[in-house]
């Protein structure tokens, strides 16, 4: 039962939250801010919705943040924080831009490439303050410590507690206007946290309250808002869930998200698409490694299976795949356009560059190839060994 949990950030959530932002500002003390942001976001009014609500603050902006962002972004704005006596960092948008201003402010005060601070730890120097304003209802990264990196195509993080925003202000009007592609991609990445937090081996009973309560809400309303983008309850509840995933990632993924890091660049695929489509699998075969938690994975789910581990986590996975599928997201690798032929590489690939010490199941070469080969053709029954 002994556990750490740490979350020093400031949450403020809700429609109409936006408002209090100049409070935010003013209590920090901030005179001049750096907002990162991308085009899009600048595009759909949302930068000028936010400027508005500075007070007069001094700031300016960095709109080059790209989806997936290399480490030649990363660079790129750190010398831009670099060249003026920036206080405070506000991060405007999707996963990336939120991941961008993270970096940002660590690298203000971190002097370096970008390139040496991958990995875990190495940004030590106190950040500067920042405010995350999500756009989105799915990455969580107003509340984690981590910024992804894109190195020679491969997904890399960096991770440090010095990257854990000073507030995050999560007002689901700012989401109402989301594409239903993006909706889809981001409201899966966001079941993908809760779930996979809750079978990792690093949960505790502050990640699994948050992972089973995100899980249900998503569940119930993720299709609504994909349905009809101005449903504000479902909008409410789905920036709600994607808090609580983020709240969860404490206990950090298993390998849903490592088979999604293997063919997010192959495929060109959104974050949240690529680790969407093994979640049913993950579902389905961590439930014997995970069977005393899955009666209650299975109510979140609203997945009613009786009482056996295995047939409850197929019974999930088989709930997971109809929403997936509901969403135009494919439901197998095969169907996602993964050669037979590349399924040992990816196998390989996941063990080598995304290996997971907090996985309660334990893969070798051999049962991570034969797991690449059932979400393939989309076999949910693990089998008991
Ligand atoms: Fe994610």
């Amino acid at each position: 039962m002994n556990f750490s949990y740490h979350l020093p950030t400031k949450i403020l959530f809700g429609f109409g939250s936006l408002q209090g932002l100049g409070e935010e500002v003013e209590g920090l003390g901030a005179k001049k801010a750096l907002l990162v942001t991308d085009k899009v976001m600048e595009k759909t009014g949302i930068v000028t919705k936010v400027s508005a609500r500075l007070d007069g603050l001094s700031y300016d902006i960095f709109d080059d943040v790209e989806p997936e962002p290399r480490l030649e972004v990363a660079d790129g704005v750190a010398q831009k924080v670099r060249n003026a006596p920036y206080d405070l960092v506000l991060g405007v948008g999707g996963g990336s831009s939120l991941d961008m201003a993270k970096l940002a402010a660590g690298l203000a005060t971190n002097e370096g490439e970008a390139r040496r601070f991958v990995g875990s730890g190495l940004l030590r120097r106190k950040a500067l303050p920042t405010i995350m304003l999500p756009t989105t209802a799915g990455t969580g990264a107003e509340l984690t410590v981590t910024s992804m990196v894109t190195v020679e195509g491969h997904k890399r993080w960096i991770n440090s507690p010095v990257l854990l925003p000073t507030v995050a202000l999560v007002d689901p009007e700012l989401s109402v206007t989301m594409p239903q592609s993006v909706t889809a991609a981001t409201g899966l990445d966001a079941l993908c946290h809760n779930t996979e937090a809750y079978l990792s081996a690093a949960a505790n009973v502050i990640t699994d309250s948050a992972a089973l309560e995100g899980v249900r809400l998503i569940v119930e309303n993720l299709e609504k808002a994909f349905t009809n983008g101005s449903d504000r309850p479902a909008r409410e509840a789905m920036s709600l869930g994607a808090l609580l995933g983020g709240i969860a990632l404490a206990a950090r993924m298993v390998y849903g998200h490592s088979v999604g890091y293997t063919v997010a660049t192959r495929f060109n695929l959104p974050h949240g698409v690529s680790c969407g489509i093994p979640l049913p699998y993950i579902i389905s075969n961590y439930a014997l490694a995970c069977a005393s938690k899955m009666k209650r994975l299975a109510e979140a789910y609203g997945v009613d299976g009786g009482e056996d581990p295995v047939a409850l986590g197929v019974a999930i996975g088989e709930k997971v795949r109809r929403l997936v599928s509901k969403l135009r997201v494919p439901t197998t690798l095969k169907e996602l356009g993964v050669k037979e032929s590349d399924l040992s590489t990816l196998a390989d690939e996941c063990i080598k560059l995304y290996h997971r010490p907090n996985s309660p199941v334990v893969f070798d070469e051999k049962s991570m190839a034969h797991f690449y080969r059932m979400m393939w053709n989309g076999e949910l029954a693990p089998g008991r060994e």
